[in-house]
């Protein structure tokens, strides 16, 4: 081997070793390890996973450059070592993941999050979340006012949860673009009232549920001057929503599509 070809591996082996043991986080692995305690992560050497970098986990995404995680996919890894008891997730142990832009928590028996005492703390730590799926949990309206408070969030995901009644979507939810309450037992005309202030929506998905008053929803619906997709897939409906969707789709055409 030429004496600059071995600089070059040494160099190169070099740089890989030091990213292999620093390419994540110290806090960051930590916060990791503690929630392996109630989620099921794993990390296999086969594909070049090592223990010292959360980094190189399966269900983990980090930020080649700054070695911060980006992406956490931890879907369904509660089951397997815990069964299908509902527990609580302690928020405070996302607080490390500061450049965290999409979670996924879906279908782990989650029925509330902790919110920590201090009330910004959420706002101020995730506030790059953009992406949460929360789908296929337990979680009932009380995980709403802990969400309120991450106003980061554009794509929130709530499919096949325990919410009930009115949801209060209001207020901190206004960078919200994309929202799926699919297949829950609330009462949509009444929520539909206080969507109307998402301003920014532009796809708003509600399969599943039960349309009482579909006139009502369908008016406070067309109040959302930038919905581009409504899902209304496997609704039991009541009341005439034909000339109220005729109507509303006039209405919408007209202001949007001039
Ligand atoms: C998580 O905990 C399980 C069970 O104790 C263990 O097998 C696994 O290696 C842990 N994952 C990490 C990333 O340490
Ligand atoms: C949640 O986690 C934080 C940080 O690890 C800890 O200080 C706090 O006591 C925990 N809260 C509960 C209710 O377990
Ligand atoms: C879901 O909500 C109903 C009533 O709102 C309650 O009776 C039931 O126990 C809840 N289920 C879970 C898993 O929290
Ligand atoms: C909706 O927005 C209007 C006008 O911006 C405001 O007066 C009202 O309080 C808001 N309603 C809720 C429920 O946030």
């Amino acid at each position: 081997m030429k004496k600059e070809a071995l600089w070059v591996f040494v160099v190169v082996w070099g740089v890989a070793c030091f990213c292999g043991s620093h390419g994540c986080q110290e806090q960051e692995r930590v916060a990791l390890l503690v929630l392996n305690t109630t989620l099921d992560l794993t990390y296999s050497e086969y594909t070049g996973g090592s223990y010292f970098n959360c980094c190189s986990w399966r269900y983990v995404e980090c930020n080649p450059a700054t070695g911060r995680v980006t992406k956490l996919m931890l879907s369904h890894l509660r089951y397997y070592r815990f069964g299908s008891k509902t527990w609580y997730l302690n928020a405070s142990l996302l607080l490390p993941f500061e450049e965290l832009k999409s979670l996924d928590l879906s279908s782990n028996s989650i029925g509330g999050w902790i919110a920590p005492k201090e009330p910004n703390l959420l706002s101020s730590k995730l506030s790059k979340l953009e992406v949460l799926d929360l789908s296929d949990n337990s979680l009932d309206n009380s995980i709403l006012s802990v969400l309120s408070t991450i106003p980061s969030l554009r794509r929130l995901l709530l499919i096949s949860n325990n919410l009930s009644g009115t949801l209060h979507l209001h207020g901190d939810f206004s960078n919200l673009k994309e929202l799926d309450i699919s297949y829950n037992a609330i009462d949509v005309a009444a929520t539909a009232k206080g969507i109307k202030n998402l301003s920014h929506l532009e796809n708003l998905h509600l399969d599943g549920v039960h349309l009482k008053h579909a006139g009502t929803v369908v008016r406070a619906l067309g109040a959302l001057s930038s919905l581009r997709i409504l899902s209304l897939q496997s609704n039991t409906i009541e009341g005439s929503i034909t000339t109220q969707v005729d109507h509303w789709l006039q209405q919408w055409l007209a202001t949007n599509h001039k």
